[in-house]
């Protein structure tokens, strides 16, 4: 049976009942995650970019303190727009820089070397398909230093015990003096960023409900879209916006293979963590996971961090 199937009965099958975030991002999801990137509600993307116009030189440079020859790999590289900057700066700083795209999705990876290899003739450019769990934990050993890059806030997605062990994961393929980049989105006003998951377009709700859509289109199930709605909100006590969809009557929906699965009237489906760090946040993970805090790079506003680690061994 297929793993999106399987994962599917699971979560439905739960109490309350969840779906993963990872199954957002088909062709359509990625579609509408590129116009939520363009949201003014949405204000990580551009965060982002601040810091990476901003701070690329200064990470080359300590980077560069430990090695002169560079292999980066980005696990979940997307379109490569925005780490196109930063390896731009990098350059000068290497005698030599591999880039290593890792992504869930081909697709992605062929606008990805496009956008890269456009730029930099000499960059040594590979990518790889496939789930980064699996590509990365087999990723070809090399005697150059390495850069692991997980930007875009991704990191916001794993619950918290989860996030431990993910460092933990990466670390495994690291050296003395490798490093490992992370972009994390800092805690702000409670209103900033719910409006970032509730936008007034309604594009991040279309975002969610395509879950029920790519069921529909997948799974042959029978969503009647029109009668879901998205709730998503802001917890400051913790940090976590919580995204849930919410079943507007009783119903019952039908899959392929005589499974279905009952919804009571206003019964929430739950969807996605974004989690939203403290400093003390960023600290533990580091302690918890054996690795230390090199450096950080923030925005003018500190609403967003680029923290730099290295395995503490
Ligand atoms: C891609 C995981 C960073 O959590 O902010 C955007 C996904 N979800 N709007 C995030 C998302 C709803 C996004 N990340």
């Amino acid at each position: 049976m297929n793993e999106f199937f399987k994962h599917i009965k699971e979560g439905l099958s739960k109490s309350p009942k969840k779906l993963s975030s990872r199954y957002f991002y088909d062709t359509k999801g990625d579609a509408l995650f590129q116009q939520i990137m363009q949201l003014e509600e949405y204000y990580l993307p551009r965060c982002e970019l601040k810091i990476i116009e901003s701070s690329s030189k200064q990470l080359a440079s300590d980077v560069s303190k430990t090695h002169k020859k560079l292999q980066v790999v980005e696990l979940g590289a997307g379109d490569g727009t925005k780490t196109k900057h930063l390896l731009k700066q990098f350059m000068p700083f290497f005698v030599t820089l591999d880039y290593v795209a890792l992504d869930i999705s081909a697709n992605v990876l062929d606008t990805n070397k496009k956008e890269i290899e456009s730029e930099m003739n000499d960059i040594q450019y590979s990518s790889i398909a496939g789930n980064y769990f699996e590509t990365y934990k087999n990723l070809f050993p090399t005697s150059n230093g390495r850069l692991v890059l997980f930007l875009g806030a991704n990191i916001g997605n794993y619950p918290t015990p989860e996030t431990i062990e993910f460092f933990k994961f990466v670390k495994n393929n690291l050296k003395e003096n490798d490093c490992f980049l992370v972009a994390f989105d800092l805690v702000k006003h409670p209103r900033k960023i719910l409006a970032a998951y509730d936008d007034s377009e309604g594009v991040t709700k279309q975002f969610n409900l395509n879950l029920l859509e790519r069921m529909n289109r997948e799974l042959e199930a029978n969503f009647d879209i029109s009668s879901f709605d998205h709730f998503p909100f802001y917890n400051p006590l913790t940090g976590i916006t919580s995204s849930q969809i919410i079943s507007l009557k009783k119903q019952t929906v039908r899959f392929k293979d005589d499974f279905s699965v009952h919804f009571n009237a206003f019964e929430a489906i739950h969807t996605e963590v974004s989690k939203k760090f403290f400093w003390s946040d960023i600290e533990e993970i580091a302690i918890q996971s054996k690795m230390k805090i090199i450096q950080t790079y923030f925005d003018n506003n500190k609403e967003y961090a680029f923290v730099l680690f290295q395995p503490n061994l």
